[in-house]
């Protein structure tokens, strides 16, 4: 009796053991196949392509009230036209990143330079072709009263806002809108040469300010060769209908060149004094947020201030000694779901900043070729082919109209896990060459950079009072 019970007990007992292995298989079998779902990303290749069509955003337009819409330059929701937006192949345009790559280098390398900014600076020509960046974004201003509309590339990797002037007393490049007019506005003032603010161009420029009939003089140069030099102004800024800042300190420029791509001049985001995001301090907190869209023909947007800053935000440390950049710790990198075997060490010895006028991630080199060769792994079913400028892991996808990529996620400092868009994985020169879309730096001391392709469509928080910037996924479109 007692054994034939115990038999029962030990069937039963095994039959659910079976039952609950089966089901453990089952399950397990499932979840990986559902796993392994959740680490690709399907996606039509013609999302890759540039559309010639403006779409704007819904997301972009909900905010657009309290914010800033940001437009791609070279996309067709920019305002500024062909006859001055002189369109990039995509080479031109990662040359060109490259030259800001190595500006921003060579700014954290050296420090302030004494140089006279009205004499030799002010003639160099500007090398034909090249741009401050070609993957910059684009926000309209109100300058002056009455306002005047201006087209300002954002840039958080420097500090100074800038927007040419007339009379143009050297030289001006062509531009969209009208050029500002300082004597047809009631609220522009000049700043003299010895007001506090004159003297803070010194770390904001790199150069000196200089003295013109006791107006502060300011010059700035970029990596390619571009450059203004004019009077350092104060003038009324409306961001937007609710967004308005007095007595805002800007460059107004009288000797431009560069090709600018047709716009007015700059917007300063960075870390430094005379930084918009400082300037505001006391208005904003130092807080603000963008999203850049994932296509060129939508719409992201800029917005200053914590109002609209969503509960999904995962934030990480700023880090680093810079002035201006804004410097996070990178930790790791995933690929389909995988960490990459990259000592932590790699990024430390590094560094990294975030920066909206790089176009593409720069990473140190042994970082660099774990990704590529995990990428590789996983992409194995897609014809190689050539390198395309700095990018060298690129696939030929003519025979194909959806493309299975491994996602990728960055880990910052904090665990904060950030996955990248899709369109911040890819980068295509058409469906013949269509290539992952970071690349390596010289040397593993070299300063990583976080660009913009990588943040497309997240919601970027920058809390520079708080000493954090954050990170949401699906910002915009
Ligand atoms: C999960 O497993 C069950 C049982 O084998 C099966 O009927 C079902 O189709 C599976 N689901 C998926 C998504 O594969
Ligand atoms: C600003 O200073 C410059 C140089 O001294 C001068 O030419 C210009 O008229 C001044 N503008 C105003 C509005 O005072």
């Amino acid at each position: 009796m007692a054994s034939s019970y115990s038999l029962i007990l030990l069937l039963s007992c095994c039959s659910l053991f079976f039952v609950f292995i089966t089901a453990t298989q089952e399950f397990a079998f499932n979840t990986s196949e559902g796993e392994e779902a959740h680490h690709y990303h399907t996606l039509q290749l013609t999302s890759l392509l540039p559309s010639s069509v403006c779409n704007p955003s819904a997301l972009g337009n909900k905010r657009s009230r309290g914010s800033l819409e940001v437009v791609h330059k070279h996309g067709p929701c920019s305002t500024l036209n062909e006859d001055t937006v002189k369109s990039l192949t995509v080479e031109e345009i990662l040359t060109n990143d490259q030259s800001r790559v190595d500006s921003i280098r060579a700014r954290l390398a050296t420090k302030t330079g004494k140089k006279d900014i009205l004499g030799s600076k002010a003639t160099i020509p500007a090398k034909s072709g090249s741009t401050i960046g070609s993957g910059n974004y684009i926000v309209t201003v109100g300058l002056g009263t009455p306002a005047k509309q201006l087209s300002l590339i954002f840039d958080t990797g420097s500090d100074l806002t800038w927007t040419q002037c007339e009379p143009c007393a050297r030289s001006c490049y062509d531009q969209k809108e009208p050029i500002f007019a300082p004597s047809k506005s009631t609220t522009y003032s000049n700043i003299s040469c010895t007001a506090t603010q004159c003297s803070e161009l010194t770390s904001a420029t790199g150069n000196d300010p200089g003295c013109s009939a006791s107006t502060c003089v300011y010059g700035i140069q970029y990596g390619d060769q571009s450059f203004s030099v004019g009077f350092f102004g104060k003038e009324k800024l409306t961001l937007t209908s609710k967004d308005v800042v007095n007595g805002f300190f800007f460059g107004c420029g009288q000797n431009n060149q560069g090709l600018f791509g047709g716009a007015a001049g700059l917007l300063g985001l960075g870390r430094d004094r005379l930084s918009i995001v400082s300037q505001t301090a006391n208005k904003y907190r130092k807080v603000f947020s963008y999203c850049l869209p994932s296509r060129s023909s939508s719409t992201g947007y800029l917005t200053f201030g914590s109002s609209g800053v969503g509960r999904k935000v995962k934030y990480t440390r700023l880090s680093g000694s810079s002035r201006s950049f804004y410097g996070l710790t990178l930790t790791a990198i995933t690929v389909g779901g995988t960490k990459l075997p990259i000592s932590p060490t790699v990024f430390q010895t590094s560094g990294i900043i975030i920066d909206s006028g790089t176009v593409i991630t720069r990473l140190p080199p042994t970082a660099y070729s774990a990704l590529s060769k995990a990428f590789k792994a996983q992409m194995k079913k897609y014809p190689l082919t050539r390198s395309l400028s700095i990018l060298d892991t690129c696939y030929d996808l003519t025979n194909y109209q959806t493309v299975e990529i491994p996602k990728i996620s960055v880990l910052w400092g904090g665990n904060t896990l950030v996955e990248i868009a899709p369109q911040g994985i890819l980068y295509a020169n058409g469906v013949s060459q269509v290539c992952l879309a970071f690349a390596p730096n010289g040397d593993d001391s070299d300063i990583g950079i976080f660009g913009n392709v990588q943040q497309k469509s997240l919601a970027v928080v920058y809390d520079v009072a708080g000493g954090r910037v954050g990170f949401a996924q699906g910002g915009c479109a």
